[in-house]
């Protein structure tokens, strides 16, 4: 299920306009992702630094069956949502298949390149799978309509997507989960825990720079997308660790005063030095945090399982 292209882009160009129009700058983190963005973060998840992927999936495949036994043996659906490289979805859906069990799997990503990617991975393993390219909230209303039979649904945002909201969006988007399941139905969670500083700023901003090609490319994609003349070389990727909001946020500096033309977005944007273009946040939780915010939203916390030394969290919530 994909969209029409030039929807895509004219939906871009508008959200660029909007949000380096405001003060401060900024561009959505969602937009990181095109099909390089999409390969850089893959390579992120191998740093050293970065070891959150490792940390999650060892928790996957230490409790992969516990898991998947929450949707049954038949007529399960499994919806990932931003399913990225679809490595961990493959330690669930062997899990599943090792029990003679098989579900209807919806992946939703808005980038094209992680849905071919998730389905090329799942191929050997005969299940039924349908891409959405889309946002998380019109790839779950199209996951739960086209919903059959009287199966379970196991929802997955997993890699710490959760993080990229902020605390009332965060609430809001798990309200909508909720909205979007039924009683008895679960989601799993996975969430970056809070920890020191210093591991904070290798991870997102590691000594090899692939983080900050990562940030980057938002520039590159605005180039190639809407004509833009963003000079690459005149932009610094910054980390910083806001110790008050819980969250390390990711930042484009530029190094001079300068202005950049947007053609497609019908824009010349100024800049003057040192200004930044605020382009993610991560948020930190407490373990316990977790299981509050699922509470409110509706979502009974049935197990937590956590890496104590990398500091990650992966929450089975069930739905009441
Ligand atoms: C941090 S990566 C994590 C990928 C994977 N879940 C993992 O654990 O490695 C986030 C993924 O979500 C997708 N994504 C980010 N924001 C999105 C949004 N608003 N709607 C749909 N997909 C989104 C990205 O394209 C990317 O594949």
């Amino acid at each position: 299920m994909k969209p029409a292209i030039d929807q895509l882009t004219a939906q871009f160009a508008a959200d660029v306009r909007a949000d380096l129009s405001s003060t401060p700058k900024q561009l959505q983190s969602k937009y990181l992702y095109d099909a390089l963005g999409s390969s850089l973060f893959d390579a992120i998840c191998r740093l050293p630094w970065y070891r959150i992927t490792r940390a999650e999936s060892a928790l996957l495949a230490r409790h992969a069956d516990a898991i998947v036994t929450s949707i049954g043996k038949a007529n399960g659906t499994i919806v990932e949502l931003g399913c990225g490289s679809g490595e961990k979805l493959v330690l669930l859906a062997e899990a599943l298949q090792a029990r003679g069990a098989s579900a209807h799997v919806h992946l939703i990503d808005i980038s094209p390149q992680a849905i071919e990617h998730t389905e090329q991975r799942l191929t050997r393993l005969h299940l039924s799978v349908v891409g959405h390219q889309s946002t998380y909230e019109e790839g779950l209303r199209q996951a739960a309509a086209a919903r059959r039979g009287d199966g379970r649904m196991l929802v997955l945002l997993l890699g710490s997507n959760i993080g990229n909201f902020d605390t009332p969006a965060a609430h809001a988007f798990l309200r909508r989960i909720r909205a979007a399941v039924s009683p008895g139905d679960f989601l799993l969670l996975g969430a970056d825990l809070a920890k020191p500083e210093l591991d904070l700023i290798d991870a997102y901003d590691d000594p090899l720079g692939v983080t900050a090609a990562f940030n980057k490319n938002l520039l590159v994609r605005i180039n190639n997308e809407l004509g833009g003349d963003f000079d690459l070389a005149a932009f610094d990727h910054v980390a910083v660790w806001n110790a008050a909001d819980q969250r390390i946020e990711m930042h484009l500096v530029s190094r001079v005063a300068q202005r950049v033309r947007i053609p497609a977005a019908e824009m010349t944007v100024s800049f003057e030095a040192g200004e930044r273009i605020w382009t993610e946040s991560s948020y930190k939780y407490e373990p316990e945090q977790i299981v509050a915010m699922g509470a409110s939203a509706g979502l009974a916390s049935r197990n937590q399982w956590v890496d104590t030394d990398v500091g990650f969290a992966l929450t089975l919530f069930a739905a009441v």
